[in-house]
């Protein structure tokens, strides 16, 4: 099932000082949703933010979906809060909880969307288990923890299979690609059916080069679907 093109831009690579405006200001040059990476020194070596600035981003006004990854261990007691802040998606990795299914339920009882993160080294294989159960599949083409890294190029092949499983489902599913994604690499990935792009490089520039980059990046997607 085809699904619109989505760019969530991470609030990682922000400058959190002013992060409510440019939230704002990045929504209003052209992308969809905003990317909350959410890290704990536990499950990946940095730390973040919490429920607290989701809640923030939604008291400044911000009504876009908030795009919720956590990269923490467990993952459960944060899922209500996050609800409650005002998440969107809540997608989590499922090495991280004791349960995945049981997390996905509590994900759906808040009334999120549920995504399942798939970091490099993971295979599909545990789609068999996920079949018309999530909204999302984010799948990692970096280690998770930094913002800036290379794109790793085998996940192109990963991201095909992918959409190949997804497209038998009768639920439609959101293929997400997170990390290192560029104005070089962005056609090669839009072609292999990823339709949700999370991307640094956004906020890595000026407030009023927000639109032209947006632009660049929807244009080379649209090449690269084509394709
Ligand atoms: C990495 C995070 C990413 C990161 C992407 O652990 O999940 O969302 O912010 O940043 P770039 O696009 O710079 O790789
Ligand atoms: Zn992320």
């Amino acid at each position: 099932m085809k699904q619109s093109i989505v760019i969530a831009p991470s609030i990682l690579s922000a400058n959190l000082a002013a992060l409510g405006d440019d939230a704002k200001a990045v929504l209003a040059a052209g992308a969809d949703w905003i990317h909350f990476d959410v890290m704990d020194n536990h499950y990946v070596p940095n730390l973040t933010f919490g429920p607290d600035l989701c809640k923030a981003l939604r008291d400044h006004g911000i009504t876009a979906p908030i795009d919720v990854h956590l990269m923490i261990t467990p993952v459960d007691g944060l899922v209500i809060p996050f609800a409650k802040a005002g998440a969107t998606y809540i997608s989590f990795h499922p090495d991280a909880t004791a349960s995945f299914d049981a997390t996905i339920d509590l994900i759906k009882s808040v009334n999120c969307k549920v995504g399942i993160v798939l970091n490099p080294d993971v295979s599909l294989d545990i789609l068999e288990f996920l079949e018309n159960k999530i909204d999302l599949l984010l799948l990692m083409s970096v280690n998770p923890g930094f913002g800036g890294q290379k794109f790793m190029s085998h996940i192109l092949e990963k991201a095909r299979a992918a959409r190949k499983i997804l497209d038998r489902w009768s639920t439609p599913v959101r293929l997400q690609i997170d990390g290192g994604v560029n104005i070089d690499n962005i056609s090669d990935i839009a072609s292999t059916g990823i339709d949700t792009f999370v991307a640094g490089v956004i906020f890595r520039n000026k407030q009023e080069e927000y639109a032209t980059v947006i632009t660049e990046l929807k244009n080379a997607i649209n090449k690269g679907i084509g394709k």
